[in-house]
């Protein structure tokens, strides 16, 4: 193996959002240096980067200037462009590798890569041309584009092939895939990371509640039997494995009827990894940094039952939110990401709520979000 980067080595991060943040923030705190480039000039981690490029992501000084002063590169959300991703591992350490960022931006790559690898995934078509939307067992079904979705968006609930073509025209007939729409026990995600020399650590799988298709609430420990939690760790780490990826990974499931879905995966730390920044003893943060600089793994240990909140740029309605009723609560730990603008839907901050078991952690968090809201 190359020997690892260390302090006080600068590090690159595509992407300026909370999860480039919070990267950054690990990063600064064990002495590295670090260089964001998002073409937001008021971007979450721009503000705490050593450096913040406002350039486009394809932007050749700024790709040039990443590649002569950073020791390595990574990403913080997966639509960075292929060609920038190639253009700096030519030139620097890129982790986790530029194919596997590739699969997880296309749907229909990302569930034969689940297939490939042995990943359990629900009914689905790969929709093309309209004719792939003549799938009569997969109605009432989900369509979904192939790239650029998250939170929700480029997605369509539809009862029949009529409401899916309508659909697809209406998001410009691009490729897609057409999803049986599950009756949903759970959904849960396992986070695992991997180094470069092979060796795999996963944190406690969460459970998550969404609203909205966006993310509301995530626990940890999830409440679901044992044996289907450390399913859930060891598929995420084979499919870790099989792409020889280099970093940290999430994958989302579904649990239907007592089993394993793969839903999809994310090339990064994930929103529903947030609680390992208090209640484990490294954070998803801290083993993005570990993988890329070739670091030996820290330790994922869940030190205390956890549950996550998200606050959306919604929680604004009817003015500023009462912070003070989740930093009065000493088992709370509020983030905000810094950003101006609370439109509906965007992810303003988290708290996190420490206590002795998931369902209390959860209570506690949920009264203090009705606190915060003035409910
Ligand atoms: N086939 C399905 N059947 C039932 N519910 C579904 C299905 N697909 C998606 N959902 C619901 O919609 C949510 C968002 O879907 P998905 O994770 O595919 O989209 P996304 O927009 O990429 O979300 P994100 O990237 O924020 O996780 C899921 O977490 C689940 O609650
Ligand atoms: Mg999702």
């Amino acid at each position: 193996m190359t020997a690892p980067i260390l302090p006080p080595a600068w590090l690159g991060v595509l992407g300026g959002g909370q999860l480039g943040r919070f990267f950054a923030i690990a990063a600064r705190q064990m002495g590295y240096r670090v260089a964001v480039l998002d073409p937001d000039p008021a971007s979450p981690a721009g503000a705490i980067a050593d450096r913040h490029l406002a350039a486009a992501y394809e932007d050749e000084a700024a790709l040039n200037a990443l590649a002569r002063t950073c020791a390595a590169v990574t990403v913080e959300f997966e639509n960075v462009p292929a060609a920038s991703l190639a253009r700096l591992a030519g030139r620097t350490r890129v982790a986790p590798p530029p194919e596997c960022i590739a699969i997880a931006q296309d749907r229909i790559r990302e569930k034969a890569a689940f297939a490939a690898h042995g990943l359990p995934v629900g009914p689905y078509a790969p929709v093309e041309r309209e004719e792939d939307l003549a799938r009569p067992e997969l109605y009432p079904a989900v369509l979904k584009t192939a790239r650029f979705g998250y939170d929700g968006k480029g997605q369509a609930r539809v009862e029949s092939r009529e409401e899916a073509i309508a659909a697809w025209r209406g998001f410009g007939r691009v490729r897609c895939v057409l999803e049986r729409r599950l009756a949903l026990d759970a959904e849960v995600s396992a986070i695992v990371a991997r180094g470069a020399d092979g060796e795999t650590r996963a944190f406690a799988v969460a459970e998550n509640r969404h609203r909205g298709g966006i993310l509301d609430v995530s626990i940890a420990p999830a409440q679901v039997a044992p044996a289907l939690a450390e399913r859930a760790q060891a598929l995420a780490a084979q499919l870790a494995a099989g792409l020889g990826y280099v970093g940290v990974l999430a994958v989302e499931y579904f649990v239907v009827g007592g089993a394993l879905l793969a839903n999809e995966i994310a090339p990064r730390p994930h929103n529903s990894g947030h609680y390992t920044l208090e209640a484990c003893a490294s954070s998803q943060f801290e083993q993005q940094l570990r993988a890329l600089c070739g670091l030996p793994l820290g330790e994922p240990r869940l030190l205390s039952a956890a549950a996550m909140v998200n606050v959306l740029g919604d929680a604004w309605r009817s003015g500023e939110p009462r912070w003070e009723a989740v930093l009065q609560d000493p088992a709370a730990k509020l983030h905000l990401y810094g950003k101006r603008e609370p439109r509906p839907g965007r992810k303003m901050g988290h708290f996190t709520v420490l206590a002795p078991s998931a369902e209390q952690a959860r209570d506690r968090a949920l009264a203090l979000r009705r606190a915060l809201l003035g409910e």
